[in-house]
């Protein structure tokens, strides 16, 4: 099932979200819906927060970001549960979008290399290294856990430039070939 994207100004995306329980029930089909609405959408990831529910899981398929890159044609990923327990290397520069954000996209800092550790859709546990676009991803994946939008970690004047957009999106008025929708609560 594909669900409409959550987009800026609704609270949901603001909370840090809560453990994934491994026993909750629909939790497989609710991975599944989080896939297809992420390729319906043409995201290279997607956070249960973006489609309004407020648990820790996140998928990621860097495919289409660069077809000339050979690393990303095959890192597709469901992260449960999942923490960054390190961040390393130097900051650096990457133009970044977000469904939740549509429109607007800005270079944005963060480091180039992190330590995380998570749940797979099969419950295996995983330790791992990640660098550059792939580290890149997964920390804003990772951030919509915890309530954080990368427009947050722009310049005080870059993001008052996009006061007006941000207000729009908030109210829905904006034309994006996917589905959208603001929650109020
Ligand atoms: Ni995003």
């Amino acid at each position: 099932m594909v669900y409409p994207i959550v987009v800026y100004g609704s609270p949901v995306l603001r909370r840090k979200a809560g453990e994934v329980n491994k026993e909750e029930p629909g939790l497989k089909k609710f991975i599944a819906d989080l896939w297809e609405t992420m390729y319906k959408s043409d995201g290279v990831g997607l956070a249960a927060p973006q489609i309004g529910k407020s648990v820790r899981i996140f998928v990621i398929d860097t495919a289409e970001l660069d077809k000339n890159d050979p690393a990303l044609q095959d890192f597709k990923k469901t992260f449960i549960n999942p923490e960054i327990i390190g961040r390393d290397g130097e900051m650096w520069n990457f133009n970044e979008g977000c469904l939740s954000l549509p429109k607007i996209r800005e270079d944005v800092e963060r480091k180039s290399k992190i330590r995380i550790q998570y749940f797979d859709e099969n419950w295996d546990f995983h330790d791992e290294e990640y660098e550059g676009v792939k580290a890149r991803v997964i920390q804003h994946e990772y951030d919509h856990l915890e309530g954080i939008l990368f427009i947050d970690l722009l310049s005080p004047l870059r993001k008052k430039l996009l006061k007006g957009k941000l207000k729009d999106i908030s109210k829905g008025k904006v034309d994006v070939d996917y589905q959208i929708k603001v929650i109020k609560n």
